[in-house]
C-alpha cells in the first residue's frame, strides 16, 4: 500500500501529540521508507523500546528525543495510582529505554536529563509531574533543532562552489528532531546559494544512505548520486569528491567518532586521496568519560540483517556472519568536527575541551543496565 508524501519540511521525526495525561508519541516508521510514508504511534514503553531497537527510528539525536518521550508514557500509565508510582513507572521507563541500542550516547545522555529533573521536581501531584517532565522531554527535542541549525551554520562555509560531497549513512532531518548534522550542512550551503552534488554511500546493510539520504536530498530537490559503499574510492579517484561529511554517535574526549559501519573506511580512503573529512555532531554526542574511541560500545546486530535483508535469502544457510553496526574513526584522520559550538579543529583533546567548555557535554559515565 503507498501513502501520501507530505512535503518535507513539514515532516517532524519525532513529535508528541497532546498533553501529558493522554497523549502520545508519534514517530515517522523510517523502516518503510522511501516506499511507504507511515507515522507510527506508541502509547507506552515497549513499543518506543522496539521502535528503537528496529530502527524505525534511528540516528543519534533521533534516538535520544524518543527515549525522552518514550520516558513519559512509563509514568502516564501509573496517573491513577498517585505521585510514587508515577515516579516509579518514569524511572522504570528510563531504566528500559537505555537497554535499546548501546552506541549512541545521545540515548544516555536525554534519559540522564530525564532522570536528573525528575529528581529535582518537588511536587506532590502527579499529574503536575509528568507535565514537568513531559516540558524537559519537549526542550531537549527544541534543543536538538537549534544544534542542528547552528551546524549547519558553521558548516556550510567548508563547502564551495561546485562541490562533491559525499555522505555516509543518515545524518538529516531523519536522524535527529529536525535538519540532520551531516545533511544540515549540505541544506545550509544550498540554502546559501552553492552549487554542490552530493554522493550517497547506499550504506551496507540497511540501507540508510538509498533509503533515508537519498530520498531527503532527493525531496529537498538537492541534487544526489547514489553509490554502493564499495564504489566510493572510484568515485574519488575520479576527482568527484571534495569533501566528505559524516554524522557521528558518540565522539571520545580525544576526537575518535563513533558511527555507521563503513564511516572509518570511508575516512581512511579521504586522506589517501588528500579530500578533508569531517565529522558533524552537536554537543550531546560526546562522551568526555571515554578518553579513546577504543572504549565506545559497539552494537552488534542480528545476522540475518546481512543473510536475508529486505526479504529474500542473499547468503547460504548456516553461514558465520559478523555484523557490527559502527565503527571507529580515529581523531588524526577528522579534519574538523562541526558542533552547534564552531568547528573543532584540529580535532584532540584540548580543542574539543575549549570548544565545549564545561557547559554542554556530558561528563559521567554512560552504562547499559
Ligand atoms: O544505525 P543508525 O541508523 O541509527 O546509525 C545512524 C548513524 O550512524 C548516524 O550517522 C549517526 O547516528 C548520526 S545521526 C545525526
Amino acid at each position: 500500500m503507498s501513502h501520501p508524501r507530505p512535503d518535507i519540511h513539514a515532516l517532524e521525526t519525532v513529535s508528541w501529540t497532546g498533553d501529558a495525561s493522554t497523549g502520545h508519541l508519534r514517530l515517522i516508521d523510517q523502516t518503510l521508507l522511501p516506499g511507504d510514508f507511515v507515522q507510527v504511534d506508541c502509547r507506552d514503553v515497549p513499543t518506543v523500546w522496539e521502535a528503537i531497537k528496529s530502527l524505525r527510528v534511528r540516528g543519534a539525536p533521533a534516538i535520544g528525543v524518543t527515549a525522552a518521550f518514550g520516558a513519559i508514557l512509563g509514568g502516564q500509565s501509573r496517573l491513577a495510582d498517585g505521585i510514587q508510582a508515577v515516579r516509579d513507572g518514569v524511572q522504570a521507563a528510563t531504566n528500559s529505554l537505555r537497554t535499546s541500542r548501546p552506541t549512541a550516547v545521545n540515548l544516555f545522555w536525554a534519559l540522564d536529563r530525564i532522570d536528573a529533573v525528575a529528581r529535582e521536581i518537588s511536587t506532590d501531584d502527579p499529574l503536575d509531574f509528568l507535565d514537568q517532565l513531559l516540558g524537559e522531554a519537549r526542550a531537549i527535542s527544541d534543543e536538538d533543532k537549534t544544534m542542528c541549525r547552528a551546524i549547519g551554520r558553521h558548516g556550510a562555509p567548508l563547502i564551495h562552489e561546485g562541490d562533491g560531497v559525499l555522505t555516509h549513512c543518515n545524518a538529516g532531518g531523519l536522524a535527529t528532531a529536525d535538519y540532520g548534522t551531516a545533511l544540515a550542512v549540505i541544506f545550509s550551503a544550498v540554502e546559501a546559494g552553492t552549487t554542490l552534488r552530493v554522493f550517497a554511500d547506499e550504506t551496507r546493510p540497511l540501507l540508510q544512505g538509498a533509503r533515508l539520504t537519498a530520498w531527503e536530498l532527493q525531496r529537498r530537490g538537492i541534487p544526489v548520486t547514489l553509490i554502493c559503499d564499495n564504489m566510493a574510492a572510484q568515485v574519488m579517484k575520479e576527482g568527484k569528491v571534495n569533501l566528505v561529511v559524516v554524522g557521528a554517535d558518540r565522539i571520545a574526549a580525544n576526537g575518535d567518532a563513533a558511527n555507521k559501519i563503513g564511516t572509518y573506511g570511508v575516512a581512511l580512503l579521504a586522506r589517501a586521496h588528500g579530500i578533508p573529512f569531517y565529522v558533524a555532531a552537536p554537543s550531546s554526542t560526546f562522551d568526555l568519560t571515554l578518553e579513546t574511541g577504543d572504549a565506545i560500545p559497539i552494537e552488534q546486530r542480528d545476522p540475518r540483517e546481512i543473510t536475508h535483508g529486505f526479504g529474500r535469502s542473499t547468503a547460504p544457510d548456516g553461514i558465520d556472519v559478523y555484523n557490527p553496526a559502527f565503527d571507529v574513526t580515529p581523531a588524526p584522520l577528522i579534519a574538523g568536527i562541526i558542533t552547534e559550538r564552531g568547528i573543532i579543529q584540529p580535532v584532540d583533546l584540548a580543542t574539543i575541551a575549549r570548544v565545549l567548555g564545561s557547559a554542554g557535554p556530558p561528563t559521567k559515565e554512560y552504562r547499559l543496565v
